[in-house]
């Protein structure tokens, strides 16, 4: 008897233990953090297999969004949720139009969205309730980042296999967001190492995760030219292939083995369509007028010695750049610029302009003959050479314009006079982007001490793959204050457009190792992106961090397992 009553008592109790392990809880409190998080965690509702997910099924764009949160909810729970875009009583709902904008009445009584800023646009709020889960947004933007929110917020559940028995606790809450910077990005160079498509759409899934919105693609270098130009079909066949890669830290030393690829335009259109699907925009980087060996390497002709010129095999800052002088220069940039127009609707064009050493073009006499052909006088602030390089620039601008495009170039481009309309990024260092705003250009802000996420993120450096240098660990990423309060008037501070991390690759060969240089500081960058200032706490995010790991996990996504 004694015995059956102890039976029944460990049967009761394991009952009640399942019960509760199965039943775990969802947490706001995500990366990066919402502007506003209101719950009461004494009262939860139930989210689990077979509640319904309402949305206007009309707007294909709405029902992605819902076929998004659906498959994520599976990945991390095993719940199941339905699409049942008429069910007036669905447990789930989409809808479009915030409450706060109901009173909100423009000219003759008609609602207007019209003086919203872009982060306006973005934003949106989550009410959980007895009735369950409201999503409401101004546009479906916001319906995608909401259910990143939420997506975010759920437990990693250990026997997702079996969503049947899973409920996940979601304490009643008010979420409010929306991010701070309009320009939340991140680049790859794919240029020192081809990475496949796969790859890609992979590192726009993290990006869309954390709320960036600004993907740049750095698609050609001395290394290798990686965009198919339909109407120079040599140029990416040949210009995309080294003979072979340097070992190391250019130690002489080569692997002995051909190495190449290039994006058709095919699947570049594939990405920029997987991308705006995900909410983000494809910046794509022409780098011009040095780092161009691997065009070089195809059309001599460019150069203003002539050649041969090899595609580079190892790494650095070359001489070789294209000739200024030399009008058929100028046909080959517009001709690459105008297919990269075509395949990339991109607004913003990335033309380069980074180390561009002028030792060829003092002593080329075509170069020369140009600068003197268009007045070039060194005024003691800019040198004749560097003014040449504005002239490529300006040249390009006026192609881009005519076409609706605004061109980004790095900070190099301040130095022979930037072109009016032209976005500085700001890579060496923040002057480049104060000078920059106080002369009212925008700017995009990516120090290399904040930013290169290519230099290493330990001390140590015997605990992690080599890299190129430096010394950036997460809390570095964290710390960036991109506004520069001290520096800039607020007037002024309207110029910086946001953050970017750079993920250079003359090291990183391998899908794996990009990963794990990316994360978690993509994580940290996120919050300098979407948070206020005041929100930004490093040890209160790193308390957040383990949960986003345990995601990356389930997602079996690399990322580096120690931080500093
Ligand atoms: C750069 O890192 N060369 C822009
Ligand atoms: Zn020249």
């Amino acid at each position: 008897m004694r015995k059956m009553k102890i039976t029944a008592l460990l049967t009761a109790f394991m009952l009640m233990w399942a019960a509760s392990a199965m039943a775990e809880r969802a947490d706001y409190n995500v990366i990066p953090l919402p502007k506003s998080v209101q719950s009461d965690s004494t009262k939860t509702f139930a989210l689990k297999t077979g509640l319904g997910i309402a949305y206007d099924a009309s707007d294909p764009e709405i029902a992605r969004n819902a076929q998004f949160l659906r498959t994520w909810v599976e990945e991390l729970t095993g719940i199941r949720l339905a699409l049942t875009p008429d069910d007036k009583r669905a447990a789930i709902r989409l809808t479009i139009g915030l409450p706060a904008d109901k009173n909100v009445k423009g000219k003759k009584g008609k609602k207007t969205t019209a003086k919203l800023s872009e982060q306006q646009q973005e934003a949106y709020r989550i009410a959980v309730s007895e009735s369950g889960i409201d999503i409401a947004a101004r546009q479906p933007v916001g319906l995608f980042r909401a259910a990143q929110t939420l997506r975010k917020s759920l437990p990693v559940v250990s026997n997702a296999a079996d969503g049947n028995d899973i409920s996940i606790e979601m304490p009643y809450a008010v979420i409010e967001d929306e991010p701070r910077f309009t320009y939340r990005g991140a680049m790859l160079d794919c240029a020192r190492h081809y990475f496949p498509v796969a790859t890609v759409k992979r590192y726009l899934d993290l990006m869309a995760m954390h709320g960036c919105n600004q993907f740049h693609w750095h698609l050609t270098e001395d290394q290798g030219w990686r965009f198919e130009v339909k109407a120079l079909p040599e140029l990416a066949k040949k210009g995309s292939v080294r003979e072979q890669t340097v070992i190391g830290h250019n130690t002489g030393v080569y692997d002995g083995q051909r190495y190449g690829g290039f994006y058709s335009q095919a699947e570049c259109r594939e990405l920029v369509n997987y991308a705006a699907e995900r909410y983000i925009n494809i910046i794509p980087e022409i780098d011009l007028p040095g780092h161009m060996m691997s065009a070089l390497h195809v059309f001599p002709n460019l150069g203003c010695t002539g050649g041969p010129y090899p595609v580079c095999t190892s790494w650095g800052v070359m001489h070789e750049v294209l000739c200024a002088g030399n009008p058929e220069t100028i046909t080959f940039l517009k001709t690459v610029l105008g297919e990269l127009c075509d395949v990339f609707p991109s607004k913003f064009i990335h033309i380069g302009g980074d180390e561009c050493p002028k030792v060829r073009w003092k002593n080329c006499p075509k170069c020369q003959a140009k600068a003197q052909a268009l007045g070039l006088k060194d005024d003691g602030k800019h040198s004749v050479e560097n003014q040449l390089q504005t002239w490529i620039n300006h040249e390009m601008e006026a192609f881009l314009r005519e076409r609706g495009r605004d061109i980004i170039g790095w900070d190099e481009v301040l130095e022979g006079g930037l072109t009016e309309g032209g976005i500085v990024m700001s890579w060496r260092g923040i002057k480049g982007g104060i000078e920059a705003a106080k002369q009212h250009h925008r700017v995009i802000m990516a120090p290399t001490t904040f930013c290169y996420i290519d230099y290493y993120q330990l001390q140590n450096r015997d605990r992690q793959p080599q890299s190129i240098g430096g010394y950036v660990p997460l809390s570095k990423v964290y710390s960036l204050e991109p506004i520069l309060p001290d520096d800039l008037s607020e007037e002024e501070q309207q110029y910086i457009l946001g953050p970017q991390v750079n993920l250079w690759t003359e090291y990183i060969a391998y899908p794996q190792h990009i990963f794990y240089m990316l994360l978690p500081r993509l994580d940290a960058i996120s919050e300098v992106q979407w948070c206020r200032s005041e929100q930004k706490d490093f040890d209160r995010f790193k308390s957040r961090l383990p949960h986003m790991l345990k995601i990356y996990d389930r997602l079996g996504i690399n990322y580096c397992r120690q931080y500093e």
